[in-house]
């Protein structure tokens, strides 16, 4: 019999869920043969959980523990289980603003992608648009790459560029880049799931 499993995605997110929706939105649209296995944040009230509770997806609040920028062990562990129970086949970091450490890296390895406001390998970590524009770069844009064990080091998947304008401030700048990342992540996360992507080393390149 035809193996009709679907691609199943668990999301990660700590803010207002922007990137979830444009990339559940793709799906409901039939441009990710893909489905979403279930939801999780390290933030109770983040506006995530509820765009996910609002499309009927199975979502879960799991407390981050005593670190501000890591999960603790019993949070990681908590995180690895919920999202081996959903049996998800890939793990999509949409605003999820905490760096994952070795046992959850090491249960999902190669299998957990992300998406950052900047064209890396410039400028990575917090407020990456604010550091675009203090620099006085002309373009920057979103990056969309496999999660290592570095911050936003891992491999690029796809990029996309936005011009930064005289009169940008950081919100507009912001804003702009937030819209290009809405294009390029449920491109990225499709690609994926249609295995239309080879990795070889650091180098993530399309198949012929
Ligand atoms: C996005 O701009 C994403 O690039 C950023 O958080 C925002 C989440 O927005 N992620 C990072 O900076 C991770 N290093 P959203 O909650 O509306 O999708």
């Amino acid at each position: 019999m035809t193996d009709l499993k679907k691609f199943r995605l668990g999301v990660l997110g700590s803010g207002k869920g922007s990137n979830f929706v444009a990339i559940s939105d793709a799906i409901a649209a039939g441009k990710i043969p893909a489905e979403v296995g279930i939801v999780l944040s390290d933030v109770e009230g983040a506006g995530i959980l509820e765009h996910a509770r609002a499309r009927k997806l199975p979502v879960q609040f799991i407390p981050p523990g005593k670190f501000r920028t890591k999960l603790d062990e019993e949070s990681e562990r908590a995180f690895v289980a919920a999202l081996s129970a959903a049996r998800v086949d890939l793990i999509v970091l949409a605003g999820f603003m905490r760096v994952l450490k070795g046992d959850f890296l090491r249960a999902f390895e190669g299998c957990i992608v992300n998406v950052h406001p900047s064209l890396l390998p410039s400028f990575p970590g917090l407020e990456a648009w604010k550091q675009a524009l203090d620099h006085g770069v002309k373009f920057t844009g979103c990056t969309v790459h496999f999660v290592d064990a570095g911050v936003d080091s891992g491999a690029i998947i796809g990029q996309q560029t936005v011009p930064v304008l005289d009169d940008d401030t950081a919100d507009s700048l912001h804003q702009r880049i937030h819209a290009a990342e809405h294009e390029l992540y449920p491109k990225c996360v499709a690609a994926i799931a249609r295995r239309d992507i080879f990795v070889a080393g650091r180098k993530v390149g399309w198949k012929k």
